[in-house]
This record gives structure tokens, sequence and C-alpha cells, in this order.
């Protein structure tokens, strides 16, 4: 027997019918990483030498998953479902095996390395031909159930629909999660019998062959049972997702993030978060995230695939794929989208959408504006509902701002156009052609008063009267 992992088998060809669901089951995602990525990324670190996944209901997918998260994994086709047991077989076929063999379901994301490598010392110490990974469940309902003799030894394992009423009593249960001797279970795998209510191949029915042959089989008790939950339909997805969401969270708290509501705060396993950042109720944080310290995302946040400065702030805000540097500040009410960098000390107020565009050093779009394909420099002010108008109904077009600009409120930059450095649009401008350094555009028609207007075409109205009060005559 070998002192480390020599081949694990991953079980991941079932249908997935309860999920409802066009995608497969164990390609669902949990905390931003597939099902069968999470089981993948807890056996990892303990490098089977050889790692198959049996693969089935949605073959393609499920396989080029596979390939792009683990390439060094061997994938398995088992065209028909007869069970574990077969699936077990296939996955052993024509492979030179020996030492130590894990295997384990692809529906069972909460698993840890922590708790596999316990469960691997366990059983090279214990010298078994087979060890199960057993645990207490409060509801034991469809799961295999533990038999055990009167000296504690295990016997064998019964599946619920082939159980009788006392054993359905008992609650502890099979994980799914097995280690065995390579020699014991190529020379067992093929005595199994459908002689089941489900007419399948029980991979469980080695452990009670290897008992009566070597009496070599023990059961190995796992303390957390939430780790060896299983995944069949959605609500047992979403139990799932809140216990790895604890996890994350407890783990980023324990690393100095201050997380205001742990339960409303939902962040992907991928995300980066430094110390003394806090995260406000109802964010998520998705994808390559990354905050610095010091910064306060949230409340009610999301944030895919972005980078967020030491200090900076971002309020209730919805921002994907864009940079927002150290001390700047996004929100409440921000739309930023991909292709977005906010520079230092740069700010984006509420109601403002930025797309594909760079906001230089200091710079301010504070209320009510569009900006989209620009780049604007450092220390400029963008007046309230000010639009850049990139798009000329078929092509996008760049609009550059200078250093020290100051657009009035509610101008439209028509792209391509270039506002050079220092100048100034007057409120309400349509610019469409190029503002040179330190001049003032002033592209409006003029305003005219047109005297009493009001108290001859609309007399005896509320307006009427107040202007007379106010001395106004026609
Ligand atoms: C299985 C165990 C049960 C245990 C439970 C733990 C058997 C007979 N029963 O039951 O004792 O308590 O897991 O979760 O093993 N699969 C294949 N090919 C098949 C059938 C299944 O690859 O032909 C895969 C499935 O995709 C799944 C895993 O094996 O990942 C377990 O199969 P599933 O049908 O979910 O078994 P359970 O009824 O949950
Ligand atoms: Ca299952």
């Amino acid at each position: 027997m070998g002192s480390g992992l020599d081949i694990a088998i991953v079980l991941a060809a079932g249908e997935g019918t309860r999920m409802k669901s066009s995608t497969s089951k164990v390609l669902h995602t949990i905390a931003g990483r597939s099902i069968v990525g999470h089981v993948l990324a807890a056996l990892a670190p303990l490098s089977p030498k050889d790692l198959r996944v049996v693969v089935g209901a949605q073959r393609e997918s499920v396989e080029a998953h596979i390939k792009e998260i683990a390439s060094h994994a061997t994938t398995v086709f088992q065209a028909e479902r007869n069970g574990t047991g077969h699936a077990v077989q296939l996955a052993l076929d024509g492979v030179k095996v020996g030492g130590n063999v894990l295997i384990l379901a692809g529906d069972t994301p909460l698993l840890t390395s922590f708790t596999l490598q316990e469960f691997l010392d366990a059983h090279i110490a214990s010298k078994n031909d087979v060890s199960v990974l057993t645990a207490q469940l409060p509801d034991p309902t469809g799961y295999g159930r533990i038999i055990r003799d009167e000296f504690g030894g295990i016997i064998r394992i019964v599946e619920e629909r082939d159980a009788s009423e006392d054993e359905r009593e008992i609650d502890e249960i099979n994980t799914g999660v097995y280690l065995f001797n390579a020699e014991a279970l190529t020379s067992s795998i093929h005595k199994i019998s459908k002689n089941n209510s489900q007419g399948e191949l029980y991979l469980t029915d080695v452990i009670a062959l290897i008992k009566n042959e070597s009496n070599k089989a023990g059961a190995i008790f796992s303390n957390d049972y939430t780790e060896t939950l299983g995944i069949n339909d959605r609500s047992q997805l979403a139990e799932c997702a809140a216990i790895m969401r604890d996890r994350i969270n407890d783990g980023l708290m324990r690393s100095g993030v201050a997380i205001i509501d742990p339960t409303t705060t939902w962040i992907d396993i991928s995300v980066k978060i430094e110390a003394d950042a806090t995260i406000h109720p109802g964010s998520g944080l998705y994808g390559k995230t990354t905050v610095a310290k010091s910064a306060v995302i949230g409340p009610r946040t999301t944030l895919t695939d972005v980078s967020v400065g030491c200090c900076a702030t971002v309020l209730e805000s919805h921002c994907t794929a864009a940079t927002i540097g150290d001390n700047a500040n996004v929100g409440p009410f921000s739309f930023i989208r991909p292709g977005t960098v906010l520079a230092a000390g740069a700010k984006v107020g509420a109601y403002v959408e930025v797309k594909n565009s760079t906001i230089g050093e200091g710079s301010k779009v504070p209320h009510l504006s569009y900006v989209g394909d620009a780049t604007i420099g450092s220390g400029s002010n963008i007046g309230a509902a000010t639009i850049f108008v990139n798009y000329d109904g078929v092509d996008k077009h760049r609009t550059v701002v200078g250093d020290e600009v100051r657009i009035g409120s509610d101008t439209m930059l028509v792209a391509p156009v270039t506002i050079g450095d220092g100048a100034y649009t007057a409120a309400g401008s349509v610019i469409t052609e190029d503002v040179p350094a330190g001049s003032i555009a002033v592209a409006r028609s003029k305003q005219r008063n047109i005297l009493g207007w009001v108290l001859r075409k609309r007399a005896k109205t509320a307006s009427a009267e107040a202007a007379r009060k106010a001395g106004a005559t026609e």
C-alpha cells in the first residue's frame, strides 16, 4: 500500500434530473465555481497521481469544463448509467492500478482538502482494504445506511430503497467517499450484481464483499456532516451555497475584513479582499474582483471582475470589469461598465453611467451623466447631466477631455471631439467641434426675453397674478 494517493475517481455521469435544468448538475456553480470544480479543488492538494472523472449525461459540456479546470484529468465516458459500481468498473478499465484509490461523487462541493487528507491518513494507518467516510445526518433520508456489527465494525451498506424499516432508523450514512486498496478493489468490483431494487451495480456492495473476503473494511466517521452534503436539486444547491458563503465570509473576517451582515454578503471564492476593507449588507463580489485595504463597499453593491483601490468607496452601485483607483468614490446608484478606469481620487456620482472610459486623477463626474468611450484627463469637472454622445447610429467614437477642463452642465459632447486642457464649455452646449485649450465653447442659441408675454397670453392664471404682484406689465 502506498503512502500517498495513487488514483482518484470522481463520479459525475449522473443525469441530475431533479435539478430540472438544461445545464449539467455538476456545472451549476457555488461561489463562482462549478460543483465539480469544488470537488476537484478539494482533491488537488492530495495530488493524486492519476485523476479520473467519469462523465455521461451532457458529456460534451462536462468534458470541456474538466479539460479547462483540470487538464491533467482523464475523463471516462459512461454511456449508460448502470450505477456507481458500473462507473467505477469503467474508470478502472485498462488502468494499471496499485496503491490507494479514492472514490468520491462529483456532487459534494463542500468536502474540504483537510477532511480528505485526514481520511486518507486514517485509511493508511488502518491498513484496511476499504474505508468508507460516514457521517451522522439530522435527516438521513435518501442516503445509504451504515450497518455495523456488535463490535462497531462495518458489515455492509444498505441503500434506502433496499433497507428494512429498522435499517432506515439508522442515521449514520454513507457519504459516498471511499478509499480502497487498488488490488482489493479490482478483484471485487466485477463480482457485484444488479440484484437490488434499482437493478444497478452498486459500488457500495463492494464493501460487504471485501468485509467477507479479508475482513479489512472500516468506516471512518466525519464530524462535520455539512461537508458531505450532496446536491440533487435546487434547494440543496441553495443550502450548500449558503454554507459555502458562510465559510468564505468567516475566512475573510478572520483575516481582518469587516463584513457587516455576512448572511446577505455573497463573495466568490476567487475574490481577494485586504484587511480593514468593509463590506456593507446586500453586496455581491464576484469573479476576479480585488478590494484593497480600507476600501468601503456597499450597501447593495455588485462588483464583477473589478479592482478597487485602497480607501476607495463604492456605494449602492453596479460595476463590471473596471478599475477603481485609490481614494476614488463611486455612487450612490452608479453603473460602471467594462473598460472603465478611474484614476486615484476620481469621483463618479449619483445616476452616472460610465463605459469604456478613463477618468483621470481627481476628475469628477458627480451627477446624472453618461460617459462612453472617453478619455478624461486629471482635475477636470464634468457638469451635471453631461452626455458623451458616442454613437452616431452606426459607429462608436471617442471623446478626449484634457486636464483641468470644466464641462458646463447639460453639455452634449458629440464624438469624435476633443476638449483641450483648461477649456470650458457653456452649460447646455452641443459641442460638435474641437475646443482649443483655454477657450470657452458656447454652442447654444442666445436667450430672448419676451416681456409681458404671460400677462397677455396667460391672463387670469396664477402665473399672471404672481407676475403682476412682482410689478410686471403687459
Ligand atoms: C450514493 C450511494 C449512497 C450514498 C450517497 C451519498 C450508491 C449505490 N449509493 O447514492 O450509499 O449515501 O451516494 O451521496 O453508490 N454516478 C455515475 N454513474 C452512475 C450512477 C451514478 O457516475 O451510473 C455518479 C453520479 O453522477 C453521482 C454519484 O455517482 O455523482 C452518486 O450517484 P447518485 O445516483 O447520486 O447516488 P445516490 O443515490 O446519491
Ligand atoms: Ca447523490
